[in-house]
């Protein structure tokens, strides 16, 4: 893949057209976390120092191809403009001729905004029509948005057949981290997955265990686990319907020699506002939930991580939202802090559930690379090939 690091690649006044995700979590107008604009920052940092003109596309929320109120980047320009310390012109006008007489006009090293490109039908159909319209705002265009890259869109995936595509600073930290726990491992791996998913998660755990060494599974996929080998989970939360997948990737296990782990004590409560009790794994009865993972769950944990090098982490241990549910997610959170600090191992979270986690605890720092793609990491981590970067190649 070309970046934009190439030395041949010439930015100066260059009309660059970058693709990021400033989907964002917003509420009652005001962003609520800014991760995913901080990550941008390099790329159009960059782009500004070697004074291109640059075109900023992003969607944010799934308003289906119409102008939805709500669902205005212009927020977003404003936190940019305040991060960048430079005017963000923002374009709310229609993409047409017009806007490329606009897009001429501005000077080298500034920024546009434009509103959100999935007001445009043609956008998620990837509209050959729409994709080349598109391109010919821009002379150059660049992909950071690793976490849009496992959508066929116009701005991902269409437009790079129409003008010079390169991909941004963002895209490729995130391709490195993630090679360093797929193709680039060192061993000994452990992963540890959670979360309530497992229909969306199930897939990653069968592709990863040819290449890990340990995967332990928590919170509501545990539960899952747990179901399908026949232990009593009462009223916990439990994707159904995947007992063949369960016993494909035990048996699976088995053959590459990857130890699969599912929690031996849990916390359990009748409600989810209720307080914990710990519990041996056999012992949870019919009214019961189990809400997180027990104290000798997390000492196994430990035990595992001591002996590791490279960790993901994708999906909390438990109901963290209740405090009274918290601790196996913070002590996981801990244990490979600790392990970092002690023996400088590789490790790496994402995820959109993840990522919340992350910011409640404020322990970003915890890991060497945070991805905050949702989607596109899990769909990477499954084996798939995303358009967005296939495009690129
Ligand atoms: C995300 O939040 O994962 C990306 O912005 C992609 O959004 P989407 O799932 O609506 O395509």
């Amino acid at each position: 893949m070309k970046s934009i690091l190439d030395q041949d690649l010439i930015l100066k006044g260059k009309k660059v057209i970058v693709r990021v995700d400033l989907n964002v979590p917003m509420k009652d107008g005001a962003i609520t976390e800014s991760s995913r604009i901080m990550k941008i920052l390099p790329t159009i940092k960059l782009l500004i120092e070697k004074k291109a003109k640059i075109i900023i596309f992003s969607h944010i929320g799934r308003p289906k191809g119409k102008v939805v109120n709500g669902m205005s980047l212009k927020p977003i320009s404003n936190k940019l403009s305040d991060l960048l310390n430079q005017e963000v012109i923002f374009n709310k006008n229609a993409i047409s001729e017009k806007i490329s007489v606009e897009i001429d006009k501005i000077k080298d090293g500034s920024v546009m905004m434009m509103e959100n490109i999935r007001f445009y039908d043609g956008e998620e159909k990837n509209d050959d029509t729409f994709s080349k319209t598109i391109s010919n705002l821009g002379d150059i265009y660049v992909n950071d948005a690793f976490s849009c890259s496992h959508r066929a869109h116009s701005s991902i995936e269409g437009i790079t057949k129409y003008i010079p595509s390169y991909c941004g600073l963002q895209l490729v930290d995130e391709i490195n981290a993630l090679k360093k726990i797929t193709s680039e491992i060192k061993r000994p791996v452990t992963c540890i997955i959670g979360g309530s998913k497992i229909s969306t998660k199930i897939k990653i755990i069968s592709n990863l265990i040819k290449d890990f060494d340990n995967i332990i599974i928590v919170g509501g996929m545990g539960n899952a686990m747990l179901k399908n080998t026949g232990i009593n989970i009462g009223k916990s939360v439990c994707d159904e319907g995947y007992k063949n997948l369960v016993s494909e990737i035990i048996e699976k296990s088995e053959t590459h020699n990857c130890k699969i782990y599912y929690p031996l004590d849990v916390v359990v409560s009748k409600t989810l506002d209720g307080n914990g009790t710990i519990k041996e794994i056999t012992e949870v009865n019919n009214d019961e939930m189990i809400l997180d993972i027990g104290p000798k769950t997390i000492e196994s944990i430990k035990n595992i991580i001591n002996n590791t090098t490279t960790v993901l982490w994708n999906g909390p241990a438990g109901y963290f939202e209740n405090p009274n549910f918290a601790n196996g997610t913070k002590k996981i959170l801990e244990i490979i802090a600790n392990k970092r600090l002690k023996d400088k191992i590789y490790a790496v979270a994402g995820g959109g559930e993840t990522v919340a986690v992350i910011n409640k605890f404020n322990k970003f720092n915890t890991f060497s690379f945070v991805s905050t793609a949702g989607g596109a990491f899990l769909e990477y981590l499954e084996g798939k090939e995303l358009p967005g970067i296939k495009a690129l190649k």
